[in-house]
């Protein structure tokens, strides 16, 4: 669970966004899945942690060891939507490299 206290920083959106990413990043290199959830019940997840008022929770991680094959494939139309196939492997659409890069000069 990721908490912080807004009245510290005013970029704490920032340190978030680093927070949740640095999480993510190190749970893959140590072969854990994770999957981060900004879709929670404030109030339960505060009990649950026993967050002092002054904490807001920006996001909860959801950790566990994978079980799924994934598969990532080329976006095609922007369409985020992943699917199974016959075996049960995970296929999901991603932006490539080139997409998400700007290049200020053209190769
Ligand atoms: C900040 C953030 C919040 C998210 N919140 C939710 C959520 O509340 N519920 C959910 O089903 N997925 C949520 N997701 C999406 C999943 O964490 C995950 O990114 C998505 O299932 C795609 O998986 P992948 O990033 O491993 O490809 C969120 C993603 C981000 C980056």
């Amino acid at each position: 669970v990721i908490l912080g206290n807004r009245s510290l920083s005013p970029f704490i959106d920032w340190d978030y966004g680093i927070a949740l990413q640095t999480i993510l990043l190190g749970l893959t290199e140590k072969g854990l899945g994770a999957c981060a959830i900004a879709s929670f019940h404030q109030e339960k997840v505060r009990e649950c942690v026993f967050a002092a008022p002054e904490f807001e929770i920006a996001a909860v991680v959801a950790i566990g060891k994978p079980i799924e094959t994934v598969i990532i494939e080329d976006m095609k139309d922007n369409e985020v939507r992943y699917w199974r196939d016959a075996h049960g492997r995970h296929h999901v659409p991603k932006r490539s490299q080139e997409q998400l890069i700007y290049r200020l000069y053209s190769k």
